[in-house]
């Protein structure tokens, strides 16, 4: 393997996507190694994270490298007027890989221009977010056994929302339908919708949540709405709670059903989910590790599979 960035979930072709479902069950197997021994690798999170920071520092850690990096910009220089790129560039001084989220769309992709260190991008404002993609790629294959055919039901907000339009582009290669619900203010981009188009991928839209749409699909992919990406804080309150899933919602639904959420929730999925067997979003966000250890070897050119 040699190094390789990730900073769109198009990057990689179905091969290397599979490569990395293997991957991402290997290290499931065996968490813990020294495979990264004497590497470092750098986090920058411009944008607060929970899940994608950890799980990738949780990455490096058990397999043997290092971790610098900050989960507030603010105490970093760019509050003193820093530029991105200057960052970077430091940075990249320092380590073998950067692991970045930055509000900005296309502030991974510009990172990349300026260094020639490999960059994952863990997420750029509302564009893409591919390493959760392959977190969520790896939970819907371990939960069906496949990745071919299936119904996904997307929900919510789906204009800010990154995680569905990287999901969107990676389910390309397996034949998916989609079911697409949001409310006219946060309906699918038309640049997604016309790439479903342009490959053939069959969708539905439409503003009800209901029984038919629960009851036929395989997956139901619920998100938050984005606070943080309106810039009119009344419509947002407007919005915010008009899909909620709550348990007696799935009395009628496939018996293989599972509920993914990519986290952190707010009112979306009602607490008495939790204890549903079909609720897999906890599991899910625990499938990130092993993903993320299969990003970051691919990143720094390391493969335990290799023969
Ligand atoms: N899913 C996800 O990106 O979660 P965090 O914002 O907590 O990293």
């Amino acid at each position: 393997m040699t190094s390789k960035s990730l900073v769109s979930i198009s990057d990689i072709d179905k091969e290397e996507m599979l490569h990395l479902l293997e991957l991402s069950r290997y290290f499931e197997e065996n968490p813990n190694s020294k495979i990264l021994d004497g590497r470092v690798v750098a986090t920058l999170f411009f944008e607060p994270s929970t899940r994608t920071r950890l799980s990738f520092e949780t990455a490096v850690n058990r397999l043997g490298g290092r971790v610098i990096g900050f989960s507030d910009a603010n105490s970093t220089s760019t509050s003193k007027g820093e530029t991105l790129k200057d960052t970077i560039k430091m940075v990249s001084n320092y380590v073998d890989l950067i692991v970045m989220r930055h509000h900005l769309e296309g502030a991974a992709r510009y990172a990349t221009e300026v260094t020639s260190k490999p960059i994952i991008n863990a997420g750029d404002g509302a564009n893409q977010h591919p390493s959760q993609t392959m977190l969520d790629l790896y939970s819907i294959y371990k939960t069906q056994g496949t990745l071919e055919n299936l119904t996904i039901t997307m929900v919510g907000d789906l204009k800010y929302g990154r995680t569905v339009h990287s999901l969107l582009m990676a389910m390309r290669y397996f034949n998916p339908t989609f079911n697409f619900i949001a409310c006219d203010e946060l309906q699918m981009p038309a640049e997604y919708k016309k790439f479903c188009i342009d490959n053939g991928i069959r969708f539905n839209e439409s503003t009800d949540f209901s029984a038919d749409v629960i009851n036929s699909s395989d997956i139901i992919y619920m998100t938050r709405v984005q606070r943080e990406r309106f810039t009119d804080i009344m419509e947002y309150e407007r919005v915010k709670d008009l899909y909620r899933l709550h348990n007696s919602m799935l009395d009628n639904s496939k018996p293989t059903l599972k509920i993914l959420h990519p986290l952190p929730r707010v009112n979306e999925i009602d607490q008495d989910v939790d204890d549903n067997p079909k609720a897999y979003y906890f599991q899910q966000a625990g499938n990130g590790l092993f993903a993320r250890q299969a990003i970051i070897t691919r990143a720094l050119g390391i493969d335990p599979l290799a023969k």
